[in-house]
């Protein structure tokens, strides 16, 4: 397969992360190569790609300022890893999340990158000073973490190894902005970074109410979906806090004590398995059977309401 000019961003790994990070690239106007071992993956990748943005542009929803036709024009396939990365300036690592085998590309990206392009893997929750070890280039390396879907979820989580350079989160923190994505910087590298830390303190005490019979499983769901879901897709928990009482210092006035009290009632780390998790089965299946067909019509459904709710948050432009 032919390979694009030198210069812009290589994708290494076409599957669902790899083929949203090259039409947000293409959407900023980079020259986008998708490279994966497998050559069947990227023809795959490209005729989704296709079909994915003919979709984004009848629906109004196609980002960036450049036609479809010209987005597709920058993105190309390439089963030759030493010319995709030939004059790149960003590399996007996403294979399946497997340590040794996200080590072996790695290693294998070092060898033969230069000493400019950054080298950035999506992983979900593998931590920098793992992925990275050892390599030449660590001071290139970043964690850029999407939130799936990428091109409606706009969040990317920096995550540097402690040898990253300051110049390579600065470089990846504009050039998200640059495709529209959120970025945000994680200080030091944590388990399960930012975004997992707070979803499993949800997903948790979610368990446990319905576990102690406090609440049946689909009313829990509504609770954050009509309820704090509501705010948070507009403002975080601690601006929650700010506005919920005369400023934050006067919401600790007035809260902290009943936050401790009850924060102090919590639970152990449920199991996850057992009657609790057949009963929360039972209740989603109910509502959405889990068969395929289900599952991918529900999450079409998903999907298209991130995607009018992007539309809308767009529109509100923050006071
Ligand atoms: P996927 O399984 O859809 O795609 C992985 C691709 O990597 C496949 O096309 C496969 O052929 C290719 N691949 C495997 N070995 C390779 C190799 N040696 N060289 C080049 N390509 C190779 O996986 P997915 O879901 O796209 O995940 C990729 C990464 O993104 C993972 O680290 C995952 O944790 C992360 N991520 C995934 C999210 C999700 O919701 N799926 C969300 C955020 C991050």
């Amino acid at each position: 397969m032919a390979c694009a000019a030198a210069g812009g961003v290589v994708i290494v790994g076409s599957g669902l992360i790899g083929r949203s990070w090259a039409m947000l690239f293409a959407s900023g106007g980079f020259k986008v190569k998708l490279y994966d071992i497998e050559q069947q993956q990227i023809t795959i990748a490209l005729e989704n790609i296709r079909r994915e943005l003919k979709l984004l542009e009848q629906t109004g929803s196609l980002k960036g300022s450049l036609s479809v036709e010209e987005q597709l024009s920058l993105i190309s396939g390439c089963s030759n890893i030493q010319e995709a990365v030939e004059g790149a300036m960003h590399i996007q690592e996403c294979v399946p999340e497997n340590l040794e085998l996200k080590k072996k590309i790695l290693a294998q990206l070092d060898r033969i990158v230069d000493d400019s392009v950054i080298l950035s893997s999506s992983s979900s929750c593998l931590l920098p000073s793992k992925l990275f070890a050892g390599l030449v280039h660590v001071k290139q390396c970043i964690v850029a973490h999407p939130v799936n879907p990428p091109y409606y979820v706009p969040l990317v989580e920096l995550v540097p190894h402690p040898e990253t350079a300051p110049a390579t989160v600065d470089r990846t923190h504009a050039l998200m902005r640059k495709i529209g994505q959120c970025p945000v910087r994680l200080l030091k590298e944590v388990d399960g970074f930012a975004l997992n830390r707070l979803q499993y303190a949800v997903i948790s005490e979610a368990w446990r109410l319905v576990e102690d019979g406090v609440v049946s499983p689909s009313d829990l769901d509504l609770v954050m979906s009509e309820g704090l879901g509501m705010r948070y897709a507009f403002i975080g928990p601690l601006e929650t806090m700010h506005l919920n009482a005369e400023g934050m210092l006067n919401y600790c006035d007035r809260y902290s004590e009943g936050m401790k009290r009850v924060l102090k009632t919590f639970g152990p780390i449920p199991e996850f398995s057992g009657s609790t998790a057949g009963k929360v089965n039972q209740a989603m299946c109910m509502k959405v059977p889990d068969d395929p067909e289900h599952l991918a019509a529900r999450r079409q459904w998903r999907d298209e309401c991130l995607m009018r709710l992007s539309k809308l948050k767009s529109q509100m432009q923050p006071q």
